[in-house]
């Protein structure tokens, strides 16, 4: 893992080999490539539980994908998936073991950390959490009035925040309608206002969600979250214990902060903010879809850390969608990558990746602690399906810039949309297979011409295509889909760091804007209650090393 001595990447003999394929391959366009394989279309797929992929819109030959998956076995990618999954410490700049797959392994599976097996830890807060989730979709966990509760607020921020709040949004048509789940992550009150304003705080339940219990936008919320309720109902803090649980690996503060450890749903040190909405912090998401639900996402989940851990090189997907990334970055400087999903439902589903991808790649620093002179993560972004054409697909057609992307489509829309609307799921899907076919064949100027538009006007009318996608379709969004989803780019991300041999799992480059934060907001605060102006003092700010909070 941490090898020192190891050969830089952009200096191994497989590094060298991409370069020269990569001037071989030239401006080779996809509508060749095709032209000189007539199965192109079905062979360049792969199967992944419910996952059906499809890259063969890549600027790729079977030659580079043999040579990229040479890099990944130089790289040693399968010794580090191994060592994450046997429970060693491979975030070795916090020493801690990376085990979200345990969250997701069965009651009889054995992974071990410092000589413990934790699985059974995770079956015992699963039950826990199905038991409180349970009672509170039921009406049996009642407010400190009595009264049942009706509405459930997530506080957090980051992986507190974006993992519940994506998957409750994907998963909305199989929550129970009758609660209100609502999300809290912003520092700016108005989020929290907006939040609970017309909410009955009787009926109302917060669920805190900090793997720390330190953070300080989720503290100054949850804080201001028990003022509004202890305003509303008018009584001391012996409410707090029937409208406030914690979910946090922080026992110590969660009671520091009023809230009955008996009430805290626990996770681990092992798992990194950005993987755990598979942990506690997954219980407003569990109150919203149930259980069973919950364990069928659980399964998805599992299901592609499986193929990742056993699949082949040439059929293992995670490994496949990861060397790819790795081509563009550093064999045609693409900068970002573009993730567009077909589904309103998955409406949070790229701000969930750009934290899960940019926070773990987001790296200049290899293993060995020297700068890297390679791409490392990509810049992520997108929205869902066919709002993105009406914005910013113009760039990625005709602009200059190159975007890999990522098209994910459903067969058939989600069983409970009345027919009338489910019927305009054919005319969503002729966008989706319509955007991925021009953008990798593009229209040629004969083509153009062909069609009578006068000369001066041909440029324009020109497409050049050939931007790479991968379409990933499944049959039907459900929450094992969902799992299987978000395994296989956590997986994804895992590969492309083994190969650029960075650390995927710590997040210091978050720490500084925290700790200057919390160095002006006093300034700031006084400044306001004198009336005064601010002023920049551009004074030294020390520069603490800040414990680490995720
Ligand atoms: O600031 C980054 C971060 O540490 C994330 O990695 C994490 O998901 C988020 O803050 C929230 O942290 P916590 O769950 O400890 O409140």
């Amino acid at each position: 893992m941490n090898a020192p001595g190891r050969t830089r990447l952009n200096q191994t003999p497989e590094w060298t080999a991409l370069g020269k394929h990569r001037e071989q391959l030239g401006q080779t366009h996809l509508r060749e490539l095709f032209a000189a394989d007539a199965a192109r279309g079905s062979e360049y797929t792969l199967r992944v539980g419910d996952l059906h992929l499809d890259y063969s819109k890549h600027l790729v030959t079977p030659e580079t994908l043999r040579l990229l998956r040479e890099l990944a076995r130089a790289a040693d990618v399968t010794g580090l998936r191994d060592a994450m999954f046997q429970g060693e410490k491979i975030n070795i700049t916090e020493d801690r073991a990376v085990l979200h797959t345990a969250l997701r392994a069965p009651r009889d599976a054995v992974v071990e950390v410092d000589g413990e097996n934790v699985v059974p830890l995770v079956h015992q807060v699963l039950d826990r959490m199905a038991a409180f989730a349970e009672k509170v979709r039921t009406g049996e966990w009642t407010g400190h009035t009595g009264r049942p509760i009706r509405n459930v607020v997530n506080i957090g921020i980051g992986g507190s925040d974006l993992g519940p709040a994506m998957a409750y949004e994907a998963l909305r048509s199989f929550t129970t309608r009758d609660l209100t789940i609502r999300f809290v992550s912003n520092v700016d009150g108005a989020d929290l206002h907006e939040a609970v304003r017309d909410l009955d705080a009787a009926e109302t339940l917060f669920i805190v969600a900090s793997k720390t219990f330190t953070t300080i936008e989720t503290i100054t919320n949850a804080t201001s979250a028990r003022d509004w309720l202890l305003g509303e109902l008018k009584t001391g803090q012996e409410a707090v214990a029937r409208h406030f649980v914690a979910l946090s690996t922080n026992a110590e503060k969660v009671g520091d902060f009023g809230i009955d450890t008996a009430n805290m749903f626990e996770f681990w040190d092992w798992v990194g903010g950005r993987y755990s909405v598979d942990s506690a912090i997954g219980l407003s998401l569990m109150i919203a879809i149930g259980p069973e639900h919950f364990r069928e996402l659980l399964h998805g989940f599992h299901l592609v850390d499986e193929h990742f851990r056993t699949a082949p090189a040439e059929a293992n997907a995670p490994l496949l969608l990861g060397l790819l990334g790795v081509w563009y970055g550093g064999f045609f400087d693409a900068q970002s990558h573009a993730v567009l999903p077909y589904s309103h439902y998955l409406s949070r589903f790229t701000a969930y990746l750009q934290q899960l991808d940019m926070e773990s790649n987001g790296k200049s620093v290899d293993r060995e602690g020297q700068r890297v002179d390679w791409q490392t993560g990509p810049v992520v972004w997108g929205t869902p399906g066919t709002n993105g054409q009406h914005a910013y697909y113009q760039l990625i057609h005709q602009g200059t810039k190159v975007i890999p992307a990522d098209f994910i489509g459903f067969a058939r829309p989600v069983a409970d949309l009345p027919p009338a609307l489910a019927a305009q799921h054919d005319l969503l899907m002729a966008n989706f297979f319509a955007q991925t076919q021009a953008l990798a064949f593009g229209k040629t100027a004969e083509e153009v011409r062909a069609e009578g538009v006068p000369e001066r006007l041909v440029p324009h009318r020109t497409f050049l295509g050939n931007h790479p996608t991968t379409t990933v379709l499944a049959d039907e969004l459900t929450p094992s889909v969902l799992g299987q989803l978000i395994a296989l780019y956590e997986h994804k991300v895992f590969v492309q760091g083994a190969i650029w041999n960075i650390d995927s799992f710590d997040q210091w480059g978050v720490e500084l804007g925290k700790v200057l934060a919390k160095e002006i907001a006093p300034a700031l605060t006084a400044t306001a209650d004198s009336g005064g102006d601010v002023e920049d003092s551009g004074g030294d700010v020390e520069r603490s090393g800040g414990d680490v909070e995720d």
